[in-house]
């Protein structure tokens, strides 16, 4: 071997004392020998030392705190691929359980002992399968009757989430949108219909607006659509949307009736890794029954005497969540659920309300009926203010927060709002925090002799703003 240092590592050196510590980390090409795991170790964790942590990140949905026996037992099933059902049937077993579960929740009215359902990598994975199954209904029942089949559409309002957008792109899909505006500030179900023809797969509500974290009103949307459908022969039928809601709404308003009970919803999806309470990737979805999911989608498998239906996009993924999700469902049961999504809510609400009172603050809406709400500068206010959210947004990053400012959708993007996600592990007192440091920036911002860059940038568009919110009353 002409090479001396060709397998001759040497774990005794201090990490920051070795060669590799002082070369840079590698962004083109794979380096030509190994590092010790110590030194490998330090360079990656060291690479994310500058992040925001996750439980402070008020932006993201997703699941940031989860019990030390469910983050065991999902460390302990990382390295299991899913797909291996034939080595692993126990864990295919329990991820129709847990379709069960999540059905039975959204009060399925199938009957078999499984359910029709599927694991998913998160509500967009989720919601494209939603999205596929009514076209290909659509597009079968068109074929039957002879008819073209080449203009296929789905109707949402424009706070979709990109996902959305992806499914429309993708699968070469007409979304046709129902702006939302300072009067309407979800999915107005009359001008809805008005977009729908005999070329539309479905319509799309959404349960816990990502923009907004407002809810669709589907119970008038079914009423809607029951009424169109029955005067132009088409059988236009609903999916819901539900990656936030679909956790909160069996456990703290479980009279609504947004989900299976109504005629035309077909399929709900959700993230088992938003309210679900679980680490991510992980979505749901649910078919009421299984003439609804076209067999093209679906491979059934035998194992253990269970008859299980095997639909997704992708085919290798991880186990993990799925043993998280199983065990959350065991722990917590529907009452300790509740307690956790009743927590989340009541300290949303408490923010909600401070927010609101805090000048120069108000909420985009009244309400808060999902553990996220977004507020925004008023806009009589911002006209003679030095500085935006965006501004606010990098002077509470200062302090290790991540809470982002952003456009509103079409139609009323003039709006610049902020919005805070909050999740099972954010405490009272820590939401006492965020707002004392919201308060602290807020006063260091008033200090400014002179408008900041974002600020001057925004001028030309307060005045469509302001009146706008005139208008509204709020
Ligand atoms: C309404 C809605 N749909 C879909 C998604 C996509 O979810 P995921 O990140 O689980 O793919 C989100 C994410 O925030 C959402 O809010």
């Amino acid at each position: 071997m002409k090479d001396p240092n060709f397998r001759n590592g040497d774990a005794k050196t201090d990490t920051f004392g070795s060669n590799a510590s002082l070369q840079p980390a590698p962004d083109q090409f794979i380096p030509e020998g190994p590092t010790t795991p110590e030194t490998a170790y330090q360079m990656v964790k060291d690479e994310t030392y500058a992040q925001t942590q996750p439980r402070l990140n008020m932006a993201t949905f997703v699941t940031t705190y989860m019990d030390e026996y469910a983050t065991r037992l999902m460390n302990e099933a990382i390295s299991i691929n899913y797909i291996d059902e034939t080595e692993y049937p126990r864990i295919a077993v329990m991820n129709a359980k847990c379709i069960n579960i999540v059905a039975n929740l959204w009060h399925t009215p199938e009957q078999e002992k499984w359910k029709t359902g599927a694991l998913a990598i998160g509500s967009s994975e989720a919601c494209m399968l939603g999205g596929i199954a009514a076209w290909i209904r659509w597009r079968e029942k068109r074929k039957a009757q002879g008819k073209p089949y080449d203009k296929p559409n789905f109707v949402i309002s424009t706070a979709y989430q990109i996902c959305w957008q992806k499914f429309a792109e993708l699968w070469q899909i007409e979304m046709r949108t129902v702006p939302i505006s300072l009067d309407k500030t979800s999915l107005d179900p009359e001008e809805a219909i008005k977009l729908c023809d005999e070329n539309t797969i479905c319509v799309v509500p959404i349960m816990g607006v990502t923009w907004t974290g407002l809810n669709d009103d589907v119970e008038a949307l079914d009423a809607a659509l029951d009424k169109f459908n029955a005067e132009t022969g088409y059988d236009i039928p609903i999916h819901i949307d539900a990656a936030s809601g679909g956790f909160i709404l069996p456990f703290l308003e479980p009279d609504k009736k947004w989900d299976f009970r109504l005629k035309w919803v077909l399929s709900i999806s959700t993230s088992g890794h938003k309210y679900g309470l679980v680490y991510p990737g992980l979505g749901w979805i649910v078919w009421k029954d299984k003439k609804y999911l076209p067999d093209v989608m679906s491979f059934s498998v035998n194992y253990l005497g269970a008859e299980i239906r095997q639909v997704g996009l992708n085919f290798s993924r991880p186990a993990a969540q799925i043993l998280g999700q199983y065990y959350q469902f065991i722990r917590l049961g529907f009452q300790g659920y509740k307690e956790v999504q009743f927590n989340t809510l009541a300290v949303a609400q408490y923010l909600h309300d401070q927010i609101g009172k805090t000048e120069p603050f108000v909420t985009f809406d009244k309400t808060c009926p999902n553990p996220l709400f977004a507020w925004l500068i008023k806009p009589e206010v911002q006209k003679d203010c030095k500085w935006t959210l965006f501004d606010l947004q990098d002077k509470l990053a200062q302090k290790g927060w991540m809470v982002p400012a952003y456009t509103m959708p079409d139609n009323i993007k003039e709006i610049v709002v902020m919005r805070i996600v909050v999740k099972h592990g954010f405490s009272r007192d820590m939401a006492d925090q965020l707002l004392s440091d919201i308060n602290f920036a807020i006063a260091e911002l008033n200090k400014l002799e002179y408008p900041t860059p974002t600020r001057i940038a925004m001028e030309k568009d307060i005045e469509i703003e302001s009146s706008k919110f005139n208008h509204t009353g709020r």
